[in-house]
C-alpha cells in the first residue's frame, strides 16, 4: 500500500524534503536517486536551504542519477550538469560519490551494464524519488516498456521529447536517453513518488487507481516495496 501525503503547496518541499532527510538521518551515506525535470526544483531548493543553513549535513550522502541523455550537443546540456548545477554541488556532494548515468551513444549497452554492477556494488538505492511523466513515465520508461526492464538505451516519445525541449532554452530536442529500468527502479528499498499541478493529476489517478500495467509505467510503482506519493492538492485533485 502506498502512504499518500496531499499537501498545500507551501507545504510540498517540506514534506518532500523531510523524506530525504529522514533516510539520511538514520543513515548518512544512503543511496538516493535524484530526478531532473520541473517538480523537484521547489524540493531541491529547500534541501539547499536547509543545507546552507547548517540544518541538514548532505555531505555524505551518495547520489544516484536515474536517467541521461545520449549525445548531447553540448555537456551543460545534461542531467548530470543539472543536477551538479541544481543540487551536488550546493550541496557539497563530490562526484566521486554520485554514480553516473552512461550519456555515450557508443558502448552504450556495456556502459549500462556496468551501471547496474556498479548499483548493486554500491549497496543499491536506500531511496529513490521521482517524478511522474505526463503520460506515465517513470525515468524514461515510456508506455508499454517491460516491467522486467533493466538500465538501457531508449528512444524518446514525441511527446516526452518535447517537453524535455523546453527545459532548455537552445532548441536542444533529445531523442535517445539512457534510463534505469522499471525493475531497476523497484529494487529501491524506498520510493517517494513527487507530483506536483493539476496537469499531473488524471495521471497520479490512472497510477494510483487505475489497472496496473504497461500502458501506465508509474502504475508499477504499486509493486515497490515501500511507496510513499508527495504530491500537492492539484496533483491529488482527481484520486478517489
Ligand atoms: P516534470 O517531468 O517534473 O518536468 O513534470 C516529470 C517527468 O517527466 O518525469
Amino acid at each position: 500500500m502506498a502512504r499518500i501525503q496531499i499537501l498545500s503547496s507551501p507545504q510540498w518541499a517540506g514534506a518532500a524534503a523531510d523524506c530525504v532527510t529522514e533516510v539520511t538521518a538514520r543513515n548518512p551515506v544512503a543511496l538516493i536517486g535524484f530526478p531532473t525535470g520541473n517538480t523537484p526544483v521547489p524540493l531541491y531548493a529547500e534541501l539547499r536551504r536547509r543545507a546552507a543553513a547548517g540544518l541538514w549535513d548532505a555531505s555524505r550522502l551518495r547520489g544516484v542519477m536515474l536517467d541521461e541523455y545520449l549525445d548531447p550537443p553540448a555537456a551543460d546540456i545534461s542531467s548530470w550538469s543539472w543536477l551538479r548545477r541544481e543540487l551536488f554541488d550546493p550541496l557539497g556532494i563530490a562526484a566521486g560519490r554520485i554514480l553516473r548515468m552512461p550519456h555515450q551513444r557508443s558502448g552504450i549497452e556495456a556502459a549500462c551494464r556496468k551501471f547496474e554492477e556498479d548499483l548493486q556494488s554500491w549497496g543499491g538505492c536506500d531511496l529513490q524519488l521521482l517524478g511522474l511523466g505526463a503520460n506515465g513515465h517513470i525515468a524514461f520508461n515510456e508506455p508499454n516498456s517491460d516491467p522486467g526492464s533493466r538500465t538501457r538505451a531508449v528512444t524518446l516519445s514525441a511527446e516526452t521529447a518535447r517537453a524535455n525541449a523546453a527545459y532548455w532554452p537552445s532548441g536542444f530536442v533529445p531523442e535517445q536517453a539512457a534510463t534505469m529500468g522499471i525493475a531497476t527502479i523497484l529494487e529501491a528499498r524506498s520510493i517517494c513518488l513527487l507530483v506536483r499541478g493539476a496537469e499531473k493529476a488524471a495521471m497520479l489517478r490512472a497510477a494510483l487507481q487505475g489497472p496496473v500495467g504497461r500502458e501506465v509505467p508509474a502504475s508499477w510503482l504499486r509493486q515497490a516495496a515501500r511507496l510513499t506519493v508527495v504530491a500537492d492538492r492539484a496533483a491529488a485533485s482527481a484520486l478517489v
